[in-house]
């Protein structure tokens, strides 16, 4: 095991860099506009159940990969087991990466354009009267491949700086300097969004289910969901777990980061979705909620300049946050597997990412008409990297996760991995995982449902069920 390897300063500083992970555009951008289309409280109940009963258990596992290891994902496989299959799972995870960060650099991109959009008294123009004018706006700069590039390109820039200055003065400042302001920012939204009249609509849309709402489509889209948003099935919980000392418990952070960014994904809808109700706009806008809908509706508000350069700041500081912990996983595999400096890796992957990123970029205006069709669709670039990240690669890597973890290391030996640390043992080595139903219950979910649900999930994405 190597010495010189970089770790947390504290397990604080862990939680919060594994929650600025997780709590990204997922959360703020993705959650609201999927909830409000499938149903508002009905979807938001079947992801917690896909949360509880598959995202928490392979989060323990993946962060216990990278902390029994200190390793990258593929090192982490190269490390347990002789069989050459497993160091290519964890070179799906270093491609996932380059995929995810490829759609996910352009989304980052317009979040810091309007964040300057904002800044500037834009959405006070009569560009921003109305959804449908605030859709031709948005529409009309992505036509311009300049602006869409030039925003990628900042946002990688921002993502690469923080990646060189390391693990301590890197990664783990920028998340204890960017939590809390992100937290800050949404709680100053959510009580706007409160006062606001009809708030109380928008409130039992994601709280009062409507049952009739929930059919295969929710709950296979809940699940890939769970693993986007909990950064799960490419090594990035892997890697920042790597950077854990032994002492550092997982089972008390793993509960914690889920319970984060479950609990910002629930403030976010409220403070969206209060918003939208109490100016009588439809729900179901897609994709197009954040950028399109809010701004001209955060705008009529009294102090709407204030709350639409707040939205869109939070918007950037969690891409942010997510976007180092995505690049992260490649630069630690080439660091450990072909012992590049690390500044040498992150110029290395970030140049690589930013080529790919570029089609993407242009599938809003150069290349649009450059599609492929699958199931009756046509495809951009940018759709196809966030299908394949989304809907494959993830699923794909957190199938693979159960299947070691449950088949080839063992539930015995996963659980006692997982009761060093000193909380664990203290918290769950007397109580939950000592009590011999917990531990049946931890072998029933990783050994059979992670791995049923998931294939499930997968064979739905890539369109066979
Ligand atoms: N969890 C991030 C979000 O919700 O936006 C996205 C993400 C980050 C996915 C890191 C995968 C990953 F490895």
């Amino acid at each position: 095991m190597e010495n010189n390897r970089e770790q947390w300063s504290s397990k604080a500083s862990f939680i919060l860099a594994a929650a600025g992970s997780a709590v990204g555009l997922g959360n703020i951008w993705k959650f609201p506009y999927i909830a409000g289309e499938n149903g508002g409280a009905a979807f938001l109940f079947i992801y917690l159940i896909c949360i509880l009963l598959i995202g928490l258990p392979i989060l323990n596992i993946e962060i216990l990969l990278g902390r029994a290891t200190k390793k990258n994902p593929v090192g982490a496989f190269k490390t347990l087991t002789n069989n050459p299959f497993w160091k290519y799972v964890g070179a799906l995870g270093v491609l996932a990466s380059f995929t995810i960060l490829s759609f996910y650099s352009v989304v980052g991109g317009w979040s810091l354009a309007y964040t300057y959009e904002a800044l500037i008294g834009t959405f006070n123009t009569p560009a921003f009267n109305t959804p449908l004018t605030a859709g031709d706006f948005f529409n009309l700069k992505n036509s311009n491949p300049l602006w869409v590039l030039g925003y990628h390109t900042l946002f990688l820039s921002i993502v690469v700086l923080i990646l060189l200055s390391g693990v301590r003065a890197g990664l783990e400042k920028a998340s204890k300097f960017l939590m809390p302001i992100l937290l800050f920012i949404l709680l100053i939204l959510v009580v706007q969004g409160l006062i606001l009249p009809d708030a109380n609509k928008g409130v039992s849309f994601l709280f009062q289910p409507d049952w009739s709402k929930i059919n295969g489509q929710t709950i296979l889209l809940a699940l890939g969901h769970a693993f986007f948003t909990l950064s799960l099935g490419m090594g990035a919980m892997m890697t920042y777990g790597s950077y854990l000392s032994d002492n550092d418990d997982i089972v008390n952070a793993s509960y914690l980061v889920a319970f984060l960014d479950t609990v910002i994904a629930i403030l976010a809808g409220v403070a969206i979705f209060t918003v939208v109700f109490s100016s009588g706009y439809d729900p179901t806008a897609g994709p197009g909620l954040v950028f399109h809908v809010l701004p001209p509706l955060l705008s009529d508000l009294t102090g709407g300049y204030f709350f639409a350069f707040l939205f869109f700041l939070l918007l950037s500081i969690a891409a942010i946050t997510s976007g180092i912990s995505i690049l992260e996983v490649s630069v630690a595999y080439l660091v450990d597997e072909k012992q590049y400096s690390r500044k040498k890796a992150v110029l290395i992957m970030a140049s690589m990412v930013y080529l790919v990123a570029i089609p993407c970029a242009l599938s809003f205006n150069l290349l649009s008409d450059f599609t492929f069709s699958f199931q009756d669709k046509a495809f951009t670039f940018f759709d196809i990297a966030d299908y394949l990240a989304s809907n494959i690669l993830l699923p794909f890597g957190g199938f693979f996760l159960a299947v070691f973890a449950g088949y080839v290391w063992g539930i015995d030996e996963v659980v006692r991995n997982l009761l060093i640390g000193e909380s664990n043992s203290i918290y769950f080595g007397n109580t939950v995982f000592e009590n011999k139903k917990f531990k049946s219950f931890f072998n029933f979910t990783v050994k059979y449902i992670c791995p049923v649900l998931i294939f499930l999930v997968f064979l739905y994405s890539i369109g066979w069920i």
